[in-house]
């Protein structure tokens, strides 16, 4: 590539730490960092109240990713299959409710991405740890695809994985850290995406695990 074009393009790629990942899809390096205590101390008081659990998939596995939720409903997967409830099944009582810290980093996250007005009313919340995975998938349990996905990474990096709207499409791969926040919407809204094998290590907030959120709007 011409030194002129390679300059435009990563001029283009990289603005103001923000990375295209498509078309709608975006990654907006650190954008949580100044809030990732208190979006930590948040999910621990939702996991005092929901707690973490390795669900089952309708084909009969357990998932190594450890999940629970917040908002207004939250997404489940058992024997039955994908969907979101009210009521937070291993408790019998509705999800905690959505923290205002995780509404107000959607919602600017989003509108940095090009989403203005979004305003999620679901969040799921994933812990791994060593070794756990989320095979590639698209989030499509929501009522509505007008609005965009986003989410949080905190804690040990990962290793996300993104393609397109057709699971034969290419995967890129990109390395997540603590603080990044991805958007994707638009015509990225249902790209595959998924998370390789989590690699030990510690960090400093977390230990030896890794935290994200996926901020939805799922009614
Ligand atoms: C998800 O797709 O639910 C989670 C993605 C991630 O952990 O980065
Ligand atoms: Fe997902």
């Amino acid at each position: 590539m011409p030194y002129i074009w390679a300059t435009m393009q990563s001029l283009f790629d990289t603005d103001g730490g923000m990375e295209a990942l498509g078309p709608g899809a975006a990654v907006l390096r650190g954008r949580a960092l100044p809030r990732g205590e208190a979006l930590l101390a948040a999910i621990d008081a939702i996991a005092a109240a929901a707690p973490f659990r390795r669900m089952t998939t309708p084909g009969g596995f357990e998932m190594s990713v450890a999940m629970t939720n917040c908002g207004l409903g939250g997404w489940i997967t058992d024997r039955k299959g994908y969907r979101y409830t009210g009521v937070d099944p291993e408790t019998g009582r509705p999800w905690p409710a959505m923290p205002a810290a995780f509404l107000a980093l959607a919602r600017e996250a989003a509108a940095a991405a090009g989403f203005a007005g979004f305003v999620p009313d679901a969040c799921l919340i994933n812990r791994y740890e060593p070794g756990a995975r989320l095979s590639p998938h698209q989030d499509k349990d929501e009522a509505d695809y007008g609005h965009p996905i986003v989410s949080v990474s905190l804690g040990l990096p990962a290793t996300f994985q993104f393609g397109g709207p057709k699971r034969s499409d290419p995967l890129r791969k990109v390395r997540l850290h603590h603080g990044d926040v991805v958007v994707w919407g638009g015509p990225s809204r249902l790209a595959h995406h998924g998370v390789l094998a989590l690699k030990d290590g510690e960090h400093p907030l977390t230990g030896r695990r890794r935290f994200n959120l996926t901020l939805r709007k799922a009614f």
